[in-house]
């Protein structure tokens, strides 16, 4: 069976733009592939290592959302990364494999440099060794567990492409060790914000969480853009600059194409079509959060997943590093792993 490795940073909850972007597709794959989630605590600190409580609170957030959005314990090990201490080993070997500029040449990385300079209001003296060498350490991540695939949102390509380069040199240096994962996207990677900005985002203030209560996402969407020249109900509006109508379709609504046609011959008010979408959300929404509610209110249960799937995440991982070590020649006692 192929293998699966993927993960997300413990930084909060999750939304739908994580759902449609990759928390969906890995529901749907954990059946057909041997599944291994990260809780990439181990990341989340490059970002916080001053705000230990925040990630440690997240961490059970992560978990309850997982669980929530249909992520098997019986399909999947859902696994913390600090307990696997040979990540950050191999994290140590793959420094070597990987130089300071190239580093400095990922987008991603690149992006987040810029948003850090500008909070920070200085040059870049701020950006830890940390920060730029986490790349490294997901790399770690997907190669210690041979994943074939790693099911992401776009903005992790720039980190699977640096991956693959420092498991291509790892072979060529020290003998064919790891395969090359692929990367695997879903259809919608950005799932758009209610204000109309591209990306559904934490920090923009622009997203439904999975745990919105029915007040949260009524409120919400009452908020949501919709077309700005559509000044009365019976104005007729563009349905492409509104976002009522684009999460009509990213909820597969099957009243869609009327909601489109009404929409542009105006027939159709926004707080009606309003009402609508805040119901077909509340719909979509219910099963995950009675699944969410069933694993908060059973804690010992939560705790039991966490703790077997970290469990066999680590046999994994050791088993990889005993051939990294043979490889690297440095194995030198019997009873040492
Ligand atoms: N960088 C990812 C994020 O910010 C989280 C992550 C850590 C990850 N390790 C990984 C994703 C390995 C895929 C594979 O969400």
């Amino acid at each position: 069976m192929q293998r699966i490795l993927t993960g997300d940073r413990p930084s909060g909850n999750l939304h739908i733009g994580h759902y449609f972007g990759s928390i969906k597709n890995r529901v749907k794959l954990q059946h057909d592939y041997e599944t291994f989630i990260e809780i990439a605590d181990v990341q989340a600190l490059t970002d916080n290592f001053d705000n230990p409580e925040k990630v440690r609170n997240s961490v059970y957030q992560l978990v309850l959302d997982y669980l929530a959005c249909g992520i098997d314990p019986k399909e999947s090990n859902i696994f913390i990364q600090s307990q696997i201490p040979e990540i950050a080993e191999l994290t140590i070997f793959f420094s070597n494999l990987i130089t300071v500029s190239r580093l400095g040449r990922n987008p991603t990385t690149k992006a987040e440099i810029k948003q850090k300079k500008e909070k920070f209001g200085d040059n870049g003296e701020s950006i830890t060794y940390g920060f730029l060498g986490y790349p490294v350490s997901q790399a770690a991540d997907i190669a210690i567990f041979n994943a074939d695939l790693v099911p992401v949102g776009d903005d992790q390509l720039p980190h699977i492409e640096q991956y693959r380069e420092i498991v291509r040199k790892f072979n060529s240096i020290y003998g064919e060790t790891f395969n090359e994962a692929e990367p695997y996207l879903s259809n919608n990677t950005r799932v758009k914000g209610l204000d109309g900005n591209n990306k559904m985002s934490k920090s923009l203030g622009n997203a439904i969480y999975i745990k919105d209560t029915p007040e949260e996402v009524s409120k919400k969407v009452m908020s949501a853009v919709t077309d700005p020249n559509k000044i009365k109900k019976d104005d007729p509006a563009n349905p492409d600059v509104c976002m009522v109508y684009y999460y009509h379709k990213l909820m597969e609504n099957p009243n869609v194409e009327n909601v489109c046609k009404e929409c542009k011959k105006g027939e159709r008010g926004c707080v009606q079509c309003k009402k609508e979408l805040i119901e077909k959300i509340n719909e979509f929404l219910k099963p995950m959060q009675d699944r969410r509610k069933y694993y908060e209110d059973n804690p010992e249960l939560v705790e039991k997943i966490m703790y077997e799937g970290t469990m066999n995440a680590r046999k994994q991982a050791k088993e990889t590093m005993k051939q990294v070590k043979e490889k690297m020649m440095i194995k030198y006692f019997e009873d040492v792993e």
